[in-house]
């Protein structure tokens, strides 16, 4: 209460809203998908198992895994008129940019046959999303790289198709490594959802008025793009190659301090974990995985990460602050490893996070209750008070 306004504690219960999927316990670090701690689905490595899981409630048996496989890897190609929409862009877009227009205009595809009141409808928009995002992703960086596109195939795993689509040229194929895969699908369980983050809840808030799911994922990765969220990957391995050298963090912490400077610890904080992000933990140690596979362990990047996240866990200022590396701190360095180009990092989270933004849609909009989103506000401006003439103002 601010003396002049008095509000409705209840009214904050209206924002917020009841999901099944994801569970964070900041305090303690603990992230559950449907139950399930993030650790064991980590080393599991089965990303689409984990789908599975985020969008039915439940591990798949056998015969319900090898179903959703099947069509998954059948709804990965994208009509062949999308190619138009990617010639309108510049080569050097952003990814993101990209990513918004082409799942936007995805929606020109699948609106007039689509009823979201039908669950087989919801269901199979579910499984194009996720399906076709690698593929848009990918087409995204050939586009940027003046390279032709690449057909998925159908009998890769999601991570490898990926791969494919990303690094084959039709005079060179791809090949496969299983280590970099298996980090990869480890790479997207890890970022596939955290309950109501930003870009759920603008994922949540769009579907609530009854828009196209489509659409409602575009307005997703807008608000994914923002480097205060999912772009902080991006902007995170920036920071590290600006510092440069272990001898120059000593610097960068007194300008963190700073208060007269914007400068923040990118990759560090959360709105919710006040303890250490659990997904940090197993990126650094999928990263060290990468790098060891391919001989890179010293890479002067990692060395210099892990001594930033040393020294500020030891400093008053981010420990005063209950400030710990997040699941962005580590990931652009193992991206960069794979080959992603830095500009793709945040594509790459829109991709994996694609499959928590439709369960959460389909857990809202499957809801009989549901009615259309309305956050309230406290209201600081004036009171009412009389138009003057303009001469008299
Ligand atoms: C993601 O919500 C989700 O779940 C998001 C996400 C997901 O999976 O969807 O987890 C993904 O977005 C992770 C966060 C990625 N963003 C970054 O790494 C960007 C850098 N981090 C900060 O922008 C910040 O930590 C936030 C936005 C992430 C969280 O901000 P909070 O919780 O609102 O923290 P705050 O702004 O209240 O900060 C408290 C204090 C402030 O200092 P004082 O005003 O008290 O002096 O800590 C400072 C802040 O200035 N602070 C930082 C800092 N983060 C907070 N100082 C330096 N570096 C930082 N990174």
């Amino acid at each position: 209460a601010t003396g002049m306004f008095t509000y409705d504690p209840g009214f904050m219960s209206t924002a917020a809203c009841n999901s099944a999927i994801t569970y964070i316990d900041g305090d303690k670090g603990e992230l559950l998908y449907r139950g399930y701690p993030i650790e064991q689905l980590a080393a599991k490595g089965d990303f689409l198992e984990s789908c599975y899981l985020l969008l039915n409630g439940e591990l798949p048996n056998t015969a319900q895994k090898e179903e959703f496989v099947y069509m998954v890897s059948r709804h990965t190609m994208v009509h062949e008129q999308m190619q138009f929409f990617f010639r309108g862009f510049r080569r050097d877009a952003h990814p993101m940019s990209v990513l918004v227009g082409t799942v936007g205009a995805l929606a020109s595809f699948y609106h007039d046959s689509l009823d979201i009141n039908n669950p087989r409808h919801r269901e199979v928009s579910a499984i194009r999303l996720i399906a076709k995002m690698p593929t848009l992703v990918a087409m995204a960086y050939k586009y940027s790289i003046g390279q032709p596109f690449v057909y998925p195939k159908n009998e890769l795993s999601f991570s490898a198709n990926f791969m494919h689509m990303m690094f084959s040229t039709p005079c060179e194929e791809y090949k496969i490594n299983d280590v970099l895969v298996r980090a990869l699908d480890r790479i997207l369980i890890l970022h596939a959802d955290h309950e109501q983050n930003a870009s759920t809840s603008t994922v949540r808030l769009a579907g609530s008025s009854g828009a196209n799911p489509f659409a409602c994922i575009a307005a997703g990765i807008a608000c994914l793009w923002g480097p205060a969220h999912g772009g902080a990957n991006e902007a995170a391995l920036s920071m590290l190659e600006q510092i440069g050298s272990v001898d120059n963090i000593p610097e960068f912490i007194r300008q963190v301090k700073d208060k007269n400077s914007s400068v923040k610890l990118m990759g560090f904080g959360h709105r919710v974990y006040k303890n250490y992000d659990p997904r940090a933990k197993l990126m650094r140690e999928t990263c060290y995985e990468v790098l060891a596979e391919l001989g890179l362990e010293n890479d002067p990047l990692f060395k210099l990460a892990m001594a930033l996240e040393k020294i500020a866990l030891e400093d008053e200022y981010f420990v005063s602050r209950k400030l710990y590396p997040n699941v962005d701190f580590y990931s652009g360095i193992v991206q960069r490893a794979l080959g992603i180009p830095t500009a793709l990092f945040t594509g790459i989270f829109a991709m994996a996070r694609t499959i928590g933004w439709v369960a959460q849609w389909k857990e809202m909009i499957s809801d009989p209750e549901q009615k259309i989103g309305r956050p309230r506000q406290l209201f600081v401006g004036e009171t009412t008070r009389t138009v003057k003439p303009i001469a008299e103002r």
